[in-house]
């Protein structure tokens, strides 16, 4: 082989060297970008949730847990002028003005004035925040 042709040969091995393991490192790449976890957007479809859910708890909170662990601490005593348990005439003038429970359901989602969004109950169901609803206002 003449000094040309040498010349000509070794960046071709390196080359070739390069683009096989270029190839191999592609997948690994491709391996460390596969998402670790991922963001779940309130109001679109969220697969795998339902399980991570269900573990902690196992089934659906009753209307008794949801408000001991998270609705008592301001409806229990009427604390921040929110309507205090068992307060029939207040549930019923807001029931009225948001066209009944699941009016207020759909507050409860949202949150309005000081009242948080789902009562502090990230994790609760709509069903369950309104079960949580009813037992509060005594509304069906
Ligand atoms: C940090 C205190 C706080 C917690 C915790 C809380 N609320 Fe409230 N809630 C309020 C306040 C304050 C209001 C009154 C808001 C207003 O009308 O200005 C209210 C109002 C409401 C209303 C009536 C909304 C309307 O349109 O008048 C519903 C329904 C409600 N809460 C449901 C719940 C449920 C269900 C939970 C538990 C899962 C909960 N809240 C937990 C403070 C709280």
């Amino acid at each position: 082989m003449n000094l040309i042709m040498k010349m000509l040969a070794a960046p071709a091995t390196v080359l070739a060297l390069w683009a096989v393991s270029a190839q191999a490192s592609t997948d690994d790449i491709a391996k460390r970008l596969e998402p670790v976890g991922q963001v779940c957007v309130t109001g679109q479809e969220c697969k795998g949730m339902e399980v991570a859910a269900s573990a902690g708890g196992g089934g659906a909170k009753t209307p008794d847990e949801v408000i001991a662990k998270h609705c008592n601490a301001c409806h229990g005593t009427g604390l921040l002028g929110s309507p205090k348990i068992g307060d029939a005439a207040d549930w019923g003038k807001r029931a009225k003005e948001q066209g009944g429970v699941d009016g207020l359901l759909a507050k409860a989602i949202s949150g309005i004035n000081s009242m948080p969004p789902k009562g502090t109950c990230a994790d609760c169901s709509d069903p369950e925040l309104k079960g949580a609803i009813e037992k509060m206002s005594g509304l069906k």
